[in-house]
């Protein structure tokens, strides 16, 4: 369907947990309050409300976290959403930690491409941005993406180290080193400027115009590269004798605003029609109306015996989410 301003939104991205396994300083240093099992959407509802997104125009399903592979079902959930009538594409955006474990249960449940967030190739710095000394697990599965049948991207916030007060002191940038993944491997690799949102404030991003112009000076003949890569904003390149390409997600100097596909799902339901506002629907109240939640909580799974087809349910989702996606701000501001 077409927003208020005409933008057609087919790109839905679902938040199945807000926990990870990592703590990235521009992400959550210190962990997070997380919400309780009974307030993150069950299988089913999610379902629910992929069936009715569908009938909506979306078209592409990107599941997202926290990290989203520590939630337990996260395989199970693809697999349903792979089979949604109208669903084309089904991706995750993980920090790769346990990829290597779920890997081949993803790829049965026909998962179409994965994202995998890496910042740095060196060591010392990757444990001071995530907290953990997980590279070697990452990059393994990097390594092995030339044996994997769907694409693989890399996402590298584009953070200035040398202006990172708490960081670990001077560092060659590293951004070179990571773009040179694209040559040797089938990979993507895209940078993304840093939004200073939540403690991403805390960071200076690299701003993608000066990244372009050394992109341009180390890589001659730099063309860009129109070729489809996913559903989202970056913008390709590929320098020659690349195997995969070099995308740019400039949120901060290039706004993409006007051409935004996509509505987030969080994990708790609530469907927000722009990454920096508030303004959306909450969902769990439209698919949970009427029931009562449980009081002792832990003793309780999620609410059962949904009928995610019955049509009284769909169309109060519609209507609500209909609603909510007229509403979806023209743009961004990150103050
Ligand atoms: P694909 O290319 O289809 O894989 O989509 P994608 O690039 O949107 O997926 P991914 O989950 O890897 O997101 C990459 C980055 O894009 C995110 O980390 C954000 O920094 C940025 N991004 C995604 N959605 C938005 C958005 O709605 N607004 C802004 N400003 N940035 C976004
Ligand atoms: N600005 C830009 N990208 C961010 N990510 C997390 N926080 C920010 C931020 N403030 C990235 C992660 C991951 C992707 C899903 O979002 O590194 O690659
Ligand atoms: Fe946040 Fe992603 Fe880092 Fe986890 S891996 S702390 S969700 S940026």
């Amino acid at each position: 369907m077409k927003d208020g301003t005409g933008r057609e939104i087919d790109y839905m991205r679902i938040s199945v947990t807000d926990r990870c396994n990592l703590r990235c300083r521009y992400c959550m240093p210190h962990g997070i309050q997380c919400i309780s099992r009974w307030d993150i959407l069950s299988l089913e509802e999610l379902e629910a409300i992929a069936v009715c997104a569908a009938r909506l125009g979306i078209r592409n399903i990107k599941v997202t976290g926290g990290e989203p592979l520590v939630r337990k079902d996260c395989t199970q959930l693809i697999r349903r959403l792979k089979r949604v009538p109208g669903i084309e594409k089904v991706t995750l955006t993980t920090n790769g930690v346990l990829l290597g474990t779920y890997m081949d249960e993803l790829l049965d449940a026909g998962l179409d491409a994965v994202n995998i967030s890496l910042d740095t190739l060196d060591r010392a710095l990757y444990k001071a941005i995530t907290g953990a000394d997980a590279l070697d697990k990452v990059m393994g599965v990097i390594c092995g993406a030339s044996e994997l049948p769907i694409p693989v991207k890399i996402n590298a916030v584009s953070i200035d180290f040398n202006q990172w007060k708490d960081g670990p002191g001077k560092r060659e940038n590293s951004w070179l080193s990571i773009a040179e993944l694209a040559r040797q491997y089938p990979v993507d690799v895209r940078f993304i400027e840093i939004m200073p949102i939540g403690y991403g404030k805390q960071f200076k991003t690299i701003d993608h115009r000066t990244l372009l112009s050394e992109l341009q000076t180390t890589y001659p003949g730099l063309k860009k590269d129109s070729k489809k890569h996913g559903f989202g904003p970056a913008v390709y390149y590929k320098p020659a004798g690349f195997q995969g390409s070099i995308g740019l997600i400039s949120a901060v100097h290039r706004m993409f605003c006007s051409s935004c596909n996509r509505v987030r799902l969080t994990a708790g339901g609530y469907l927000k029609t722009c990454l920096c506002y508030e303004d959306g629907i909450d969902l769990r109240a439209v698919l949970r109306e009427g029931i009562k939640r449980p009081e002792e909580e832990s003793r309780f799974g999620w609410p059962d015996g949904l009928d995610i087809h019955e049509e009284c349910l769909q169309r109060r989702l519609q209507t609500a989410m209909e609603a909510a996606i007229l509403k979806k701000p023209r743009a961004h501001c990150f103050e």
